[in-house]
């Protein structure tokens, strides 16, 4: 079967639906092939050849570039152990004392695996963590941005929505990020020009228009923060006033990660960390959605704000908190 053929001609991907893998063209080609065979040949009409082989393209694993290796792996061994830990925060909740210190310690553990992962993989990288700050590395073009534990007081509250959040920035620039929540197993994983995936699935941001009917995340300062609460009950009146509704999970991280798989339609807070937000950022991007800071520049680590959706809700939820 040469290029004349309908179901190549039909079914050969674009580069964004590529994954990043090196082995993937002569597969995809001798699958092609076969499904032309089965096509022509058998009594199966075209039409199902077409939807088995989006079936099946549906069901193919991702398969991973060594640097997400090492990244799932560092994620995949802190996760194992906060979730053991988190197990033990029910138990500590009656107590007194509370489960603070324990978390605290819990925290540090897993930045400390996912440190020593990191280092043992490539040696020489500096490091930007939450809990242990700046570590210059050897080869000054490569740093790791971790935030061992995104969600810390759903963890401490023991609501399981929180995550792990690691991302890698090469001169200066976020190039791959990973967000993963170990209680329900979702990594979220995304590299400079290779698409976002969840587990196995391509991500998308939501195709919605309409700010009727948006379901925005957003992050409310706490009560250490109280300067900032009028500049949120603002904005967050000037939201409500337009969006279908709003929702606030607690772990920045994921609430990107849940823009980049459409889950949410928008995402906005203010003051955050470079931590919170970096992996989420090339998570959106690379799931065709649009980042800024929440006045619409591209300071987000500077400002520590961020505003996130597909491109025509990002523009619309700018025009509001403009207006708040
Ligand atoms: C926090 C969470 C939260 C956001 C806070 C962050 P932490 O991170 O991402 O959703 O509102 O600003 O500090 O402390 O749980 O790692
Ligand atoms: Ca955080
Ligand atoms: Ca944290």
């Amino acid at each position: 079967m040469g290029h004349g053929c309908p179901v190549h001609l039909l079914f050969t991907p674009g580069p964004r639906d590529r994954p990043p893998c090196a082995v993937y063209k002569p597969r995809y080609a001798l699958l092609q092939t076969a499904l032309c065979i089965a096509a022509f040949s058998s009594s199966a009409s075209l039409w199902d050849a077409l939807k088995q082989q989006r079936n099946v393209r549906k069901s193919r694993p991702m398969i991973r570039s060594a640097l997400m290796n090492v990244m799932t792996a560092a994620a995949i061994k802190a996760g194992r152990g906060l979730k053991r830990d988190f197990g033990e925060v029910e138990n500590l909740q009656v107590s007194v004392k509370g489960p603070g210190d324990f978390v605290s310690a819990a925290d540090r553990k897993a930045e400390q695996t996912i440190f020593e992962e990191l280092t043992k993989a490539r040696p020489g990288y500096g490091f930007e963590m939450e809990e242990g700050g700046t570590v210059e590395g050897s080869d000054k073009t490569h740093r790791w941005i971790i935030d061992p534990l995104d969600g810390t007081t759903n963890f401490l509250h023991g609501v399981p929505i929180f995550a792990i959040s690691i991302a890698l920035e090469r001169e200066g620039q976020v190039i791959a990020g990973l967000v993963y929540n170990p209680i329900t197993d979702e990594m979220y994983v995304a590299e400079k020009g290779q698409g976002a995936w969840l587990n196995n699935r391509r991500l998308r941001v939501a195709a919605r228009t309409r700010m009727a009917d948006a379901l925005v995340g957003c992050g409310i300062p706490h009560l250490g923060k109280a300067a900032s609460h009028p500049k949120f009950k603002t904005e967050l009146a000037m939201v409500m006033a337009h969006a279908s509704n709003v929702r606030r999970l607690g772990a920045a991280a994921l609430d990107l990660a849940f823009v980049a798989a459409g889950r949410f339609d928008l995402f906005w807070e203010r003051g955050l960390r470079t931590w919170d937000m970096a992996a989420g950022l090339v998570l959106i991007r690379e799931a065709g959605g649009y980042v800024s800071d929440a006045d619409g520049g591209t300071d987000m680590f500077a400002k520590g704000s961020v505003a996130a959706g597909n491109e025509t809700l990002h523009r619309e939820l700018l025009g509001l908190l403009r207006t708040a």
